[in-house]
């Protein structure tokens, strides 16, 4: 569905990505892992059209898709979550949800005039849809509070619920389930099972919690400074060696900075 190739992303002299290559297959939840600074995040950010590659190619069911801008990406089904920003907080979690879906006729002079009743339909449209995609992640009870007054958990199920008010073919969560609790994880784990298997997404998955990806992901991918160390399951990739190597190297950096 998705390939990469040969894919570079320098920051000046530094090779953020360093020509990974990946295929992520149609309806698969592929995992995506590695130490601190891997490159993961700026690899999600070229392919969701963020950042421009300096050198490589992305395609999208066989087209070339290399540095399209993320909104020609949105309208082609693929989609990343990003953080409730700042000025939504002040919406309420149904708001946030009904404006995700651009083009709204309510949005033109012209229908403001004479689309009334148009506009009134769509709203209520939306506000069914928002409903049913807050029931879906059974966190209906926050509909109406403001999204600045929900706990992170429930922040990340509403990002999860953003991708699910328009038809995506292919979502990219980025640590999604980072800083959450236990509780909320499972829930989110099992939010993102049921949208693969009962409406068909595709994901890609960031994670650093191995419970999480041994839960929902198959296959899994390895990355380490910018390269694609190594594919397989979960416990293939543990017993990879150059995966081990790879993670040791940064625990013990770790343990010297904390
Ligand atoms: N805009 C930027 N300018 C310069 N360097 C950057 C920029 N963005 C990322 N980097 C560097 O590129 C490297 C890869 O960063 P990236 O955020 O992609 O890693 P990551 O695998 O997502 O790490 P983490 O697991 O900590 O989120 C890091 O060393 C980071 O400091
Ligand atoms: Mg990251």
């Amino acid at each position: 569905m998705i390939t990469v190739h040969d894919l570079h992303k320098h920051f000046g002299g530094f090779h953020a990505v360093d020509g990974a290559s990946l295929s992520i297959r149609p309806g698969s939840i592929t995992g995506l892992i590695g130490p601190n600074g891997a490159g993961k995040t700026t690899l999600f950010n070229v392919i969701a059209g963020v950042l421009p590659p300096t050198s490589g190619r992305v395609t999208m069911d066989g087209e070339d898709v290399t540095g399209l801008p993320p909104h020609t990406l949105f309208h082609k089904g693929l989609l990343r979550t990003f953080q409730i920003a700042h000025e939504f907080g002040s919406m309420t979690c149904r708001e946030n949800l009904m404006m995700v879906p651009g083009n709204q006729s309510g949005e033109t002079l012209w229908n403001t005039w004479f689309g009334r009743k148009r506009i009134a339909d769509e709203e209520r449209a939306l506000r069914a849809k928002a409903d049913e995609v807050l029931e879906f992640l059974t966190i209906s009870q926050i509909a109406d509070l403001k999204a600045a007054e929900i706990s992170g958990g429930q922040k990340k199920l509403l990002e999860l619920g953003r991708t699910m008010m328009v038809d995506a073919k292919i979502v990219f969560l980025d640590e999604v389930g980072a800083g959450v609790n236990r509780t909320l994880l499972y829930t989110i784990a099992e939010a993102i099972k049921r949208l693969n298997e009962e409406r068909g997404y595709t994901f890609v998955v960031i994670e650093h919690d191995m419970d999480f990806i041994g839960r929902i992901c198959d296959p899994v991918i390895c990355m380490a400074e910018g390269k694609v160390l190594a594919e397989g399951t979960l416990d293939e990739i543990k017993a990879n060696e150059h995966v081990i190597e790879a993670y040791l190297g940064t625990g013990l950096k770790n343990k010297e900075t904390a």
